[in-house]
């Protein structure tokens, strides 16, 4: 089976590409990237006006199954990632039992065998049932098949247990993904603490709920020589704690999130718990300390903490509502929006964050069009618009702030392993057959 995709802007950051040129690939693998490769025997796709980049990883995301199946199904959650332009998913461990053993790992790994369109990558949880207290198997869940640990959804509040959990997870060099919020000083918080918290009467989250906890952390992979990857950040000091760290050169690395690139804690003012998340929408300044922390590399990628939840558990007064915002089926065109129209990064400064930088942080062999890797594209269409419509999408959470929106440049085509999986924002035939 081959697969010529022709006449594309093919942006490949590995490899230091940005140029017109084709692509082919072979039995799910790329064979060369390079001018007027003869199409003989090949099935074409033509890419003439789109962008023609390495398969998207987004290394945090929420896909709730086992157990969670209300909110989201790995069949569900990979459909919508695949729309999304995504062609690979890291899941977080924050599901029901807890992914904190081999048995829910390889759970995970064979329903996304039998029913997802796209890699998923299992993340482990550092601890058992995540409640921060005595460590999970993280031996057992590496040898089958989990990337990284983390307690997401929850801080690992024991200094003494993450450090032992840096300690066993640096025998396998294995990273660990760190949601940093202090749970005494978030307490009972439900937005960024500032002045629209009080003029809304709402409790606030102060920046330093997420910023200590950053420090600690950092300070313990300077003890262990863990890789640590620090989640969602969210603040101006988070961003400047990593860059201290990234500078002595510890092997700290971070991610950020499409909503808290482009939104405040001004849209919280209309109540909406769509816009409730965890860490909260922050401040104006925070943003831009954001884009700039992109822009230096302090920020290594960007992820969606895609957290569905059901509409009835999101139709709730705003101090009740779970936290989380659904992104696999907006982040390319918001990011493109924010960060490339706006000249904060170029194409190729983005795609880097979509897709190699990501790769390296789990290990990886993918995020490249390297001839002899896995053929996992994805093509975007600059010029493409649309409206958000959150009944339109694939996940089964449609708790977006960004409905309603009109955004531009859309992945046209996803393409794993060789298999076009979607093209101009529907799943292939044979991929919606699947289940
Ligand atoms: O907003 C969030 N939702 N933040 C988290 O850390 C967890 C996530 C979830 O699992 O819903
Ligand atoms: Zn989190
Ligand atoms: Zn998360």
């Amino acid at each position: 089976m081959k697969l010529l995709i022709k006449g594309g802007r093919v942006i490949d950051p590995a490899q230091g590409i940005d140029e017109i040129t084709d692509v082919l690939v072979e039995n799910g693998i790329i064979v060369q990237v390079g001018a007027d490769i003869s199409s003989e025997g090949a099935e074409v796709f033509q890419a003439s006006g789109k962008l023609v980049c390495p398969g998207f990883i987004d290394m945090h995301v929420h896909l709730r199954e086992p157990g969670l199946e209300a909110k989201e199904t790995i069949a569900t959650g990979t459909r919508a990632a695949a729309a999304g332009g995504f062609a690979s998913v890291a899941c977080m461990p924050n599901t029901l039992p807890v992914a904190d053993n081999r048995a829910v790992i390889n759970f995970i790994r064979n329903q996304a065998q039998a029913e997802g369109v796209v890699n998923v990558w299992p993340i482990g949880a550092i601890t058992k049932g995540s409640q921060g207290k005595e460590l999970a198997e993280i031996g057992d869940m590496f040898y089958s098949g989990a990337k990284a640990i983390s307690d997401d959804g929850h801080p690992v509040m024991n200094g003494e247990v993450m450090r032992c959990a840096m300690d066993y997870a640096k025998m396998f060099d294995l990273p660990i993904i760190s949601h940093c919020e202090d749970l005494n000083l978030a307490a009972g918080g439900n937005m960024n603490e500032g002045l629209t918290s009080v003029v809304l009467g709402l409790q606030g989250i102060p920046a330093a709920a997420e910023e200590v906890m950053v420090a600690r952390d950092i300070i313990l992979a300077r003890l262990t020589g863990c890789k640590l990857h620090i989640c969602h950040v969210s603040t101006a000091g988070s961003v400047e704690l990593v860059r201290q760290a990234k500078k002595e050169g510890l092997p700290v690395t971070a991610e950020v999130t499409p909503h808290h690139l482009t939104l405040t804690e001004k849209a919280v003012e209309g109540y909406d718990p769509s816009t409730k998340v965890n860490p909260p929408l922050r401040s104006l300044e925070d943003v831009a300390a954001l884009k700039k922390g992109l822009q230096d590399g302090t920020i290594d990628c960007i992820v969606t903490d895609h957290a569905p939840h059901t509409v009835e558990e999101k139709a709730v007064e705003y101090g009740h509502a779970p936290c989380g915002i659904v992104g696999l089926e907006t982040a390319v065109p918001l990011v493109w929006q924010a960060l490339v129209i706006e000249g904060v990064l170029t194409p190729a400064q983005l795609v880097e964050k979509f897709t190699v930088k990501p790769a390296g942080i789990l290990g990886l062999d993918r995020g490249t069009l390297i001839p002899g890797k896995p053929a996992d594209i994805t093509i975007l269409d600059e010029t493409a618009e649309e409206t958000v419509d959150v009944n339109s999408f694939y996940s089964k959470g449609k708790n977006s702030p960004y409905h309603g929106w009109k955004l531009k440049c859309l992945p046209v085509a996803t393409i794993v392993g060789g298999k076009v999986v979607m093209t101009d924002g529907k799943l292939t035939k044979s991929m919606e057959e699947r289940i």
